[in-house]
């Protein structure tokens, strides 16, 4: 029998209960700076090194964080299904998790990227990026990040992925974020939706989601038994 397809949305929230700070804290802030400064190309314009020393500091905190019991579940879900994760994180707990299908939307904390020429992206042999790194062209590296305001070069293959979907998982994403949070609306109309989440985004039209108001863990908990039951 044909193996069913499931996609997976996730954002911040899954990675929340590995102690990985979300975006959209009840101070606004990021880790202590306003979103704008550390994650879009006029924060780089201003101060190089105050956003390469934030993403050397995020890469600490991820190497400290294990995945938890959401990422592991999602993982097994591999043994019944085609599954395929679409992140708008940038840590690498899924693949630490065992998952195998990853798109990771806005970027990867564990890669550099050249300033010069997008298509030059590096795996990281250290988790800092300085002034004075520079790519093989020579010019400064960045963080391979997807900041404000920038093209999202996956988004195209993730629509596809999600318009192919049996089963589509939404997780821990406010879904304030464009043009990930659109993804809820390529799914066919066969499709079977589901959103987990502690608070459910508002201002956002989620009919014909089923919706579970729990934690990642809890939530796919719960997920996985009615899963493995049909
Ligand atoms: P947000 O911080 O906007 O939203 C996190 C969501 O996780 C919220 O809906 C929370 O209610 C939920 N949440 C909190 N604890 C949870 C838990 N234990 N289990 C499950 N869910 C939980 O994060 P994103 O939607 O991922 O982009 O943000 C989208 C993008 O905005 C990010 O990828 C980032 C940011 O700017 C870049 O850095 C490019």
């Amino acid at each position: 029998m044909k193996r069913k397809k499931i996609t997976v949305l996730t954002g911040a929230g899954i990675s929340a209960e590995s102690g990985i700070a979300t975006f959209r804290g009840s101070d606004g802030l990021w880790e202590g700076h306003d979103i704008m400064e550390v994650a879009s190309p006029q924060g780089w314009q201003k101060d190089r090194e105050l956003v390469l020393h934030f993403y050397n500091e995020r890469r600490k905190a991820a190497r400290k964080a294990e995945p938890n019991q959401g990422h592991l579940i999602l993982a097994e879900l591999e043994k019944d299904y085609d599954v395929t994760i679409i992140t708008q994180n940038v840590d690498n707990l899924h693949e630490r998790a065992g998952s195998s299908n990853i798109i990771h939307l806005h970027g990867q904390l564990f890669q550099s990227r050249s300033t010069l020429d997008e298509s030059l992206v590096y795996d990281m042999e250290s988790d800092v990026i300085n002034i004075g790194d520079k790519c093989e062209k020579g010019s400064q590296l960045r963080p391979h990040i997807v900041w404000f305001g920038e093209d999202v070069p996956l988004m195209e293959k993730a629509a596809e992925i999600t318009e192919q979907s049996d089963i589509f998982i939404v997780v821990g994403t406010s879904l304030q974020v464009y043009p990930a949070a659109n993804l809820i609306h390529f799914t066919p109309s066969r499709c079977k939706s589901y959103l987990i989440d502690p608070k459910i985004p508002e201002n956002v039209d989620l009919r014909n989601i089923e919706l579970i108001e729990k934690g990642g863990s809890e939530g796919l908990e719960l997920l996985r038994k009615i899963l493995t039951k049909s």
